[in-house]
């Protein structure tokens, strides 16, 4: 099928004929000018090209072919109003950007080589979400014709290089981990409105650091959502008429294909929607679910839900929403200035930031979680990842029960000093407080402590010497 296209489509397109240029002094050989018309869509989930007119008509990333010696010349279209390019990087030709439904571009270049080459977006990400298609040249490059090889190359993402920019100040992205609906009355199923919406924003990293963060509302973390079994969700998927992707949810917590994903992909602008019932208590995570996936959890976009039994969960004093994920960028650890995504880096799962609630400091030295002497604390924890798996502790604490894999319908361990907890996945754990201070979130693989995942629990109330007695040595961190 594809070997028809190709030869109707040459057929089609090589038709025009440009005569020799009439820059004067110039000889040149007449050549052909071919042309294609791409428009950009999305199908099954993936960032597509799709041809227009000709042999390539409605073929997603159709192949593309030219002879040496020909002019090529390439519209690009945008038709779900999602910003994208088009890149002939063998021919040092890159198109601008099309931003807006109905928007187009166009490149022209000449081909001075043959062989099998492709053609892809620029824009992070998009290439891996499917953006490619191939490019091939029949015929010998010209001898007279220099080939401009090295000049042409494309030089990819680059490994982490330290700079440091002009510090930068962002939106707060930080979701506070008291941030969370109350125990639910108990009353029976009913329906419950979920509302999420995507939004690209300029968040802070660090101190002086900033990263573009995709978001669901606003924060990292997204919502914590609160239901009980038998419940149905009515989830709306709203994506804002500014943002550079399209964004969808899968909700662990549902049963049908792709936890939602398949109902709401939606672009820049749009809306989408749909229900699904709560058949199975725990704690569940979610995400956007539009390809890269990774790429969209990295950037900030997953949160909880939390499906009560029916009986609903133990009264304690104090409940916390936590979670963890790993931010992948170009510059060093402890860089300055605007940090930009580095999607090897996150293919190679070697991030440069690891972070509780989005950024570091989040829970140390901006909304540490607090408490006091006699509380027990439950602490909703999961990882949105997408790659680390955590090895959740508290420096100081012993977890008195762990709902591991976030199992709330399973007995308890007790007694746990550090649970596993894997990318898309949650645990519940629950202790009580005896000794005032502060105690530290951790991932204990402590490597990542150095890489900004830390959290406090400052507890107060009366000293307890009787559990904890002694003369802390001075600059002791605790
Ligand atoms: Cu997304
Ligand atoms: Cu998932």
């Amino acid at each position: 099928m594809k070997i028809t296209y190709k030869v109707l489509s040459l057929l089609l397109v090589l038709v025009t004929l440009v005569a020799g240029c009439s820059n004067a002094g110039k000889e040149e050989v007449a050549s052909n000018v071919v042309e294609y018309t791409l428009t950009s869509g999305m199908d099954n989930g993936q960032m597509v090209y799709i041809g227009v007119g000709g042999g390539i008509d409605g073929v997603k990333n159709p192949m593309l072919s030219a002879y040496v010696g020909d002019l090529v010349r390439i519209t690009l279209t945008s038709g779900e109003g999602v910003e994208h390019n088009i890149s002939f990087p063998d021919f040092n030709s890159t198109s601008a950007n099309v931003v807006g439904k109905g928007s187009s571009t166009m490149i022209e270049f000449a081909v001075d080589k043959g062989g099998k080459f492709s053609y892809f977006c620029t824009i992070p990400g998009h290439r891996q979400a499917g953006m490619e298609g191939k490019f091939e040249v029949s015929g010998q490059a010209v001898a007279a014709v220099p080939t401009s090889e090295a000049q042409g190359s494309f030089t990819g993402a680059t490994g982490p290089i330290v700079v440091s920019g002009a510090s930068a100040t962002g939106a707060d992205i930080v979701r506070d981990p008291t941030e969370l609906p109350t125990p639910l009355p108990r009353r029976e199923p009913q329906t419950v409105r979920i509302d999420l919406e995507a939004v690209e924003i300029e968040g802070q990293l660090a101190d002086g650091t900033t990263y573009t963060y995709w978001t669901f509302n606003s924060k990292v973390p997204g919502p914590f959502f609160r239901v009980r079994v038998g419940d149905t969700i009515e989830v709306h998927m709203k994506n804002l008429t500014n943002s550079t992707m399209p964004h969808s949810v899968d909700f662990h917590a549902v049963t049908g294909p792709g936890g939602g994903a398949t109902m709401t992909q939606t672009p820049p602008g749009e809306e989408t929607t749909f229900t699904a019932k709560a058949l199975n208590p725990g704690l569940y995570v979610y995400h956007c679910a539009t390809p890269m996936v990774a790429q969209h959890i990295a950037n900030g976009m997953y949160g909880m839900i939390l499906v009560e039994p029916e009986e609903g969960l133990s009264p304690v004093e104090r409940e916390f929403y936590v979670m963890q994920g790993e931010v992948y960028t170009t510059e060093a650890f402890g860089s300055t200035g605007h940090l930009t995504e580095n999607i090897q880096a996150l293919l190679n799962e070697d991030p440069e930031y690891l972070v509780f609630n989005g950024a570091v400091g989040a829970l140390t030295e901006q909304k540490p979680l607090k408490a006091n002497v006699g509380e027990t604390v439950r602490i909703f924890f999961g990882v949105g990842g997408p790659n680390f798996t955590s090895s959740f502790h508290v420096i100081g604490e012993i977890f008195d029960r762990v709902y591991e894999q976030a199992s709330l319908t399973s007995p308890a361990l007790t007694n746990v000093q550090t649970t596993t907890v894997p990318p898309g996945g949650a645990t519940m754990v629950e202790f009580g407080l005896e000794v005032p201070g502060r105690y530290i979130l951790v991932d204990h693989a402590l490597a990542r402590l150095q890489r900004g995942l830390a959290g406090f629990l400052i507890v107060e109330g009366p000293e307890n010497p009787e559990i904890f007695n002694g003369t802390p040595v001075p600059g002791s961190g605790h």
